[in-house]
């Protein structure tokens, strides 16, 4: 039998600058109640300027390492909008700063789907033999890229940092990936994105298009995991979606047939963390309690390319790094 991913660590890392709303609103034509009544969002935390992206990820790795009571890995992904630097990957950085040796390392570009594609791509090696253990951090520095004179963005995003270690196991187990959807759809390139030219740095966003979009989408292709997993909607304990506004993650309850009660949320903890979401949400749920081992989870995220994805997972008995 070949052997299947399994969830062994979880850790996470949120940057020490605590950003309010009326921090913002001191600067911003918006308010405390408009972004908590339309967002859900009440702080988010930036990372200083002499935090790279990698530093996050790696502080994140380090308790995902620790969690699983292993000390090596031989595959390191990284998902990020916010890389140290446009060229190289910070997956080989990231394994260095942790003294990991010389393992595969490389990058996924995949914006709030990122941490999805990430778990999927490791699965795949691990699946096939090429790799035995791996670290997948989904991590980002947004507020680098945020213009801070837009209100529809800068009141949005947070950075931070989150990761599990995925060793090859048994498909009977606690913690194996079930069945994972990946897609995308690039004619809405456009609709969430840094744009190219000299003069373009800031990331931008056409919100009320993208909010429907992604409703759909997570929905689509998280009813489409539930069929191959061959899960009853009531057979979900969690449904842990991309935190990109709390009215999105209620209405993707509700499409799917989810009780909204069962839907994971810190958005108003940590804002919209891109890639670094959904292992942030994890393990925020863990640390809290809320998910234990046993319990049905299913993931979902939705994000620039357009890209989305979903994976099943049985949780497992994981503990804090
Ligand atoms: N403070 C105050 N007013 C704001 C504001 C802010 N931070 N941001 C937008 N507004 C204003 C708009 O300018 C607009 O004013 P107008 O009617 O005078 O033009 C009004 O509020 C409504 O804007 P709208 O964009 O329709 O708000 P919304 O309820 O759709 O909320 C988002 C905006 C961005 C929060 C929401 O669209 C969203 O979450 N979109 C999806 C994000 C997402 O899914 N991302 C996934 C990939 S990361």
């Amino acid at each position: 039998m070949s052997p299947v991913a399994v969830l062994a660590g979880i850790g996470s890392r949120l940057p020490p600058r605590l950003v309010t709303n009326d921090e913002l609103a001191a600067r911003l034509d918006t308010s405390d109640e408009w972004i908590r009544s339309r967002t859900g969002i009440a702080r988010r935390y930036f990372a200083p300027d002499d935090m790279q992206t990698s530093d996050l990820a790696a502080a994140a790795g380090a308790e995902a390492l620790k969690s699983s009571g292993e000390s090596q890995v031989d595959t390191v992904v990284v998902a990020t909008t916010t890389p140290d630097r446009p060229c190289p990957g910070t997956a080989p950085t990231v394994a260095s700063k942790l003294g990991l040796g010389q393992p595969a390392a490389f990058d996924v570009s995949a914006v709030c789907t990122g941490f999805l594609y990430a778990l999927a791509n490791a699965a795949g090696l691990i699946a096939s033999g090429v790799s035995e253990r791996a670290l997948v951090v989904g991590v980002e520095t947004f507020s680098r890229i945020l213009d801070p004179t837009d209100r529809g963005t800068s009141t949005i995003f947070g950075d931070g940092a989150g990761a599990v270690v995925l060793r090859a196991g048994r498909p009977d187990e606690l913690g194996a990936l079930g069945p994972c959807t990946l897609g995308s759809d690039g004619e809405g390139v456009d609709l969430i994105t840094v744009p190219a030219g000299p003069e373009a740095r800031y990331f931008t966003m056409q919100g009320k298009r993208v909010f429907w979009l992604a409703v759909q989408r997570m929905s689509q292709c998280a009813q489409e995991v539930l069929r191959q997993a061959e899960w009853r909607t009531t057979d979900v304990d969690h449904l842990v979606s991309h935190q990109a506004n709390q009215r999105i993650t209620w209405q993707l309850a509700d499409e799917i047939g989810i009780p909204r009660e069962r839907s994971v949320s810190n958005i108003a903890e940590v804002g919209n963390t891109a890639a670094a979401s959904i292992p942030l949400a994890l393990d925020h749920a863990r640390a809290e309690g809320l998910i234990k081992a046993g319990d049905r989870l299913l993931l979902t995220a939705f994000g620039g390319g357009l890209t989305w994805g979903a994976a099943a997972l049985r949780w497992p008995a994981v503990g804090r790094g």
